[in-house]
């Protein structure tokens, strides 16, 4: 009787462990992330070794990321979209494409985080920020006998002509938060000519933000207009590449985070939410060369990271160029009066 009853016991502990493996084997994530791909690269192998959850994951540019996230949204594929610039996270929240989660990490945040994710409410969260301006190759300027670059007005001049690069601001966050940039420092009717003169000047429009200044490290372009942290990646990574904060001031980021709505693994989605913002993960980013300002208050900054306080920031609008009807007009007027122009 005795004997029956322990091998009753045996095999009902059996199939509870084999239940609780088969639960654990089934935990994923579908990751879309827009930072540098060696950061995401860490952050699924961090999150896969604390969690086991096994992460799916696709690194896309943010406006190529919101428009997968739109694209899909009647049958959504992605759990969860960290990183790339805030703007087109706060549209993705205005559209419904996202979802609010109160995350118990909010309190241990920077207010700038919290102010991102107040204005979309709840809906996205600050995970990093960055300033923007350009970074050049002291070699190839040389070469060329070209001036040192030092305002944004500076990279319209004639002399440049060939040797500036930026991404094209449907596709990058960092080319659209370059569009805002220039139309809220010189105006919409100023923005413009600005662009259209920059226009002439432009080698290429990549597709991810941060080429412009990784071409420039490897000798093929001269000027890259990007955020200063992927300057700084290029420069400790032992390329002649220089950082400029332009003259006139300049534009930045809050890099965000969000939950699509109908997120498949949500459980996992807000598992993988409270790590990102943890003090500890955010500190490894200088492991990937990722030199953003993290949101976590108690993350030690590398000290190779661009120090946000030197540099001369325009009280950037998110509310405006991060919603939907902006967004869209801008790039639409992107498209029709400056891409289409010759060169
Ligand atoms: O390379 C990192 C980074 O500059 C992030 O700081 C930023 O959010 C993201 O890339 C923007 O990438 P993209 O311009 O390709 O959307």
């Amino acid at each position: 009787m005795l004997r029956r009853s322990f091998v009753a016991v045996a095999a009902t502990v059996a199939v509870l462990a084999a239940t609780t493996t088969l639960a654990q084997a089934r935990e994923k994530l579908t990751l879309y992330c827009s930072p540098q791909i060696e950061w995401c690269n860490l952050m699924v192998e961090a999150f896969e070794k604390e969690t086991g959850i096994k992460v799916a994951m696709t690194r896309k540019s943010s406006g190529e990321t919101f428009a997968q996230i739109k694209a899909e949204s009647r049958n959504p594929k992605g759990d969860i979209w960290w990183g790339g610039t805030g703007d087109p996270h706060l549209q993705a929240a205005e559209e419904g494409l996202t979802q609010a989660y109160d995350s118990p990490m909010r309190s241990e945040l920077q207010d700038w985080a919290i102010s991102q994710s107040n204005s979309a409410n709840g809906k996205t969260i600050g995970i990093y920020a960055g300033a923007l301006g350009f970074g050049y190759n002291t070699e190839i300027l040389e070469k060329n006998n070209l001036p040192v670059p030092k305002c944004w007005k500076d990279l319209i001049k004639p002399v440049y002509k060939g040797h500036v690069q930026m991404a094209n601001p449907n596709s990058s966050g960092t080319a659209y938060t370059t569009l805002a940039t220039i139309v809220q420092l010189f105006g919409e009717e100023g923005g413009f000519d600005f662009m259209k003169a920059l226009h002439k000047n432009i080698n290429t429009y990549t597709k991810s933000g941060s080429a412009p200044i990784k071409a420039a490290g490897r000798g093929e372009n001269t000027i890259g207009i990007v955020f200063l942290h992927d300057v700084v990646t290029q420069t400790v990574s032992g390329f002649p590449i220089v950082a400029v904060a332009p003259c006139e001031g300049t534009g930045y980021e809050v890099g965000s985070m969000s939950i699509i709505k109908g997120a498949r693994n949500l459980e996992s989605a807000k598992k993988f939410y409270d790590f990102a913002l943890g003090k500890a993960i955010q500190e490894r980013a200088k492991e990937a060369k990722a030199y953003q300002v993290m949101s976590n208050k108690a993350a030690v900054p590398p000290k190779e990271a661009p120090k946000l306080e030197d540099i001369k920031l325009i009280d950037y609008d998110f509310k405006k160029y991060g919603s939907s009807a902006e967004r869209k007009r801008l790039l639409a007027k992107w498209d029709d009066e400056v891409k289409s122009l010759p060169r």
